[in-house]
């Protein structure tokens, strides 16, 4: 296809001869078209012919496939085939001398390629992205352009003009957000309206380019330091500033095993949680680190978490239940490396284990004791406690202090009888009197009443034994009483009263009599001495 050098050396030799001497003997050759613009491959037809007063030879000087397909006086149709590229085929016609005219065929033919470059997968916003373009073939050349587009938009137009068969156009984009997902690509124009034909359009396969911002900070890694193995914690990573923020990847691991983790997108941030549990065999310091990826760039951030194993300490009574009397010991033991103290008893030297006995009384039933262990990680003092109660075997107690053995009340008033017996197990209470084996009413009286005077005999039994106590209830009936003694008092000393008036009454009487009898008497001794009484 590519012409050799020495082709077109014959037909343009006899053009310039034409053109130097033209109209000779006055006779001329023409050709239609003068100028003619063809798909390649194509064919076109050529008139040559000449002016000449008589009959002459007609020829076309080409070195394209021609064929005679018309012809008269002095004038002959060719049909040029497969046309390949440019040419200037020449008629020529010998009329006394020999004349020629050339012609211009112009081939036209639409780039076999044209392709957009591929993109980088990720490119940072705010920086510069080339955008290449490569367009093989399509002429001709002065008539095509390339243009770059983003969607529908074109960025730029460019001539291809220039010989070599493959030309390539570069365009700096300056990435922005907006240009996230957005479709570029490549489009040729080859505008041949000019020259009475259309506007012929190649478009490459659109490439959608991915942009992104991932900020220098580094992520934040939310975690405990200490942490106890076999224990659920909680790890919380994150970053802002991301676009799109989607599009990240947060890798969390511990001791360079991936964890699971589960993230949540804002609209410029990425959080990823984790719910670690760690084993025995991660005991220690180990590293717990973050990676945020984001179109092909990361950031990491590490922690160092210690890991510790602390059971709690072990508090041990050599009998969790006794009887009354019993010596127990409390001993608490805790692994090496732990300080345990033990309530009950003055702090020692620090040690991993305490112990001390005593002596069980019933106040020590229901007692607790705990044991409280303390561990240095990583210099926090962490505490575990243990605690144990004793249960002491006591009773019965049915004493004076909790069952008083007098009462003495008067009738009427409100009174609460409080009798209770003690023990564990908890005795079994029973009271009844004496005389008639009524019930002792414990609790609430109100009011008193007489009845339940008397004594009555209280029993406290349980499995340890029985123990006896006399309650005695006095009522007192302190009103009526005082009513009969006034009664009787005032009935005596009324009757006194009445006595005393009467025999002093009557005493006057006789003296009075007596006194009247001695007057008579001695008025009669006076006046009538012979009067007898
Ligand atoms: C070729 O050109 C000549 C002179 O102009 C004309 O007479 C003739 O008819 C043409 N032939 C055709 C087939 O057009
Ligand atoms: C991007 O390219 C343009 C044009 O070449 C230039 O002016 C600009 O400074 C570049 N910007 C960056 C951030 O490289
Ligand atoms: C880019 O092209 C893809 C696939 O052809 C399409 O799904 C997407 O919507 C296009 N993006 C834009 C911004 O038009
Ligand atoms: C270029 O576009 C033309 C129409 O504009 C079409 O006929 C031709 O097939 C296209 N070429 C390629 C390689 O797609
Ligand atoms: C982790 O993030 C979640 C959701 O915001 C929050 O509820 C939780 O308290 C965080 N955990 C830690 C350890 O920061
Ligand atoms: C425990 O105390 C009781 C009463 O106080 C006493 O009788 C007993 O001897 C004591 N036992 C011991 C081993 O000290
Ligand atoms: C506590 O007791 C358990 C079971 O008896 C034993 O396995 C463990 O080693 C003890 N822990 C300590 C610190 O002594
Ligand atoms: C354990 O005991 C210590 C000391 O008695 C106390 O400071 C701590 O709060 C206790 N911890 C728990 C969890 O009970
Ligand atoms: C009961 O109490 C009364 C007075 O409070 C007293 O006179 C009496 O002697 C007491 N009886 C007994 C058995 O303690």
């Amino acid at each position: 296809m590519a012409p050799g050098p020495a082709r077109p050396a014959l037909p343009v030799l006899l053009a310039l001869i034409g053109a130097l001497l033209p109209g000779l003997g006055g006779a001329q050759t023409s050709v239609h078209p003068a100028e003619a613009i063809i798909p390649r491959g194509g064919s076109v037809q050529v008139n040559c012919s000449t002016s000449c007063d008589q009959p002459s030879t007609l020829g076309l000087e080409t070195q394209l496939t021609k064929k005679e397909v018309a012809h008269g006086v002095n004038w002959k149709v060719f049909e040029l085939s497969d046309v390949q590229e440019d040419s200037h085929p020449i008629c020529f016609a010998n009329c006394h001398k020999q004349t020629m005219a050339s012609m211009s065929l112009i081939v036209y033919w639409f780039p076999e390629r044209v392709e957009l470059l591929p993109l980088p997968r990720w490119q940072p916003v705010g920086e510069n992205l080339t955008l290449r373009c490569q367009v093989a073939g399509g002429a001709p050349r002065d008539s095509l352009f390339v243009v770059l587009l983003r969607g529908e938009e074109e960025l730029s137009r460019h001539p291809a003009s220039g010989e070599p068969a493959e030309v390539e156009v570069t365009v700096p984009v300056l990435a922005g957000r907006d240009d996230h997902l957005a479709n570029f690509s490549c489009r040729t124009d080859l505008d041949l309206r000019p020259r009475g034909l259309g506007l012929f359009q190649n478009i490459s396969a659109p490439r959608q380019l991915r942009t992104f911002v991932l900020p220098e900070t580094q992520p934040r890694l939310a975690t405990p330091r200490i942490v106890e193995v076999g224990t659920q914690w909680a790890v919380n990573c994150t970053l802002d500033g991301l676009f799109p923020a989607a599009e990240a990847k947060v890798g969390l691991t511990l001791a360079e095993q991936k964890l699971h983790s589960t993230s949540l997108f804002s609209k410029d941030s990425v959080l990823a949680m984790a719910n670690v549990e760690a084993n025995t065999a991660e005991e220690g310091t180990q590293e717990l680190a973050c990676v945020v990826t984001l179109g092909e760039q990361d950031r990491m951030w590490k922690e160092d978490v210690t890991l510790y194993s602390f059971p709690a300490p072990n508090l041990t009574l050599s009998e969790p239940e006794v009887s009354e009397g019993t010596v127990v010991t409390v001993e608490c033991e805790a692994q090496a490396g732990v300080v345990v103290s033990l309530s009950g008893l003055p702090p020692g030297p620090p040690a991993p284990r305490a112990q001390f006995q005593l002596n069980a009384s019933a106040a020590d039933h229901r007692r607790s004791f705990s044991c409280s262990a303390a561990l240095d990680v990583a210099g926090r003092l962490l505490h575990k406690n243990q605690t144990r109660e004793l249960h002491v075997l006591y009773g019965p107690r049915l004493d004076q202090r909790d069952c008083p053995g007098n009462w003495t009340w008067e009738e009427g008033s409100q009174q609460t009888l409080r009798c209770q017996a003690w023990g564990n197990p908890v005795p079994e209470l029973k009271c009844h009197r004496k005389e008639d084996e009524a019930l002792l009413p414990i609790g609430d009286l109100r009011p008193v009443k007489r009845e339940v005077a008397g004594t009555y005999l209280c029993q406290a039994r349980s499995p340890r034994g029985v123990v006896t106590r006399e309650v005695v209830l006095n009522v007192t009936y302190h009103q009526n009483n005082m009513v009969i003694i006034i009664l009787v008092a005032a009935a005596v000393i009324l009757g006194t009263v009445s006595a005393a008036a009467y025999l002093y009454n009557r005493q006057r009487k006789i003296q009075k009599y007596r006194l009247q009898k001695a007057q008579e008497a001695a008025a009669m001794k006076l006046n009538t001495p012979a009067t007898p009484p």
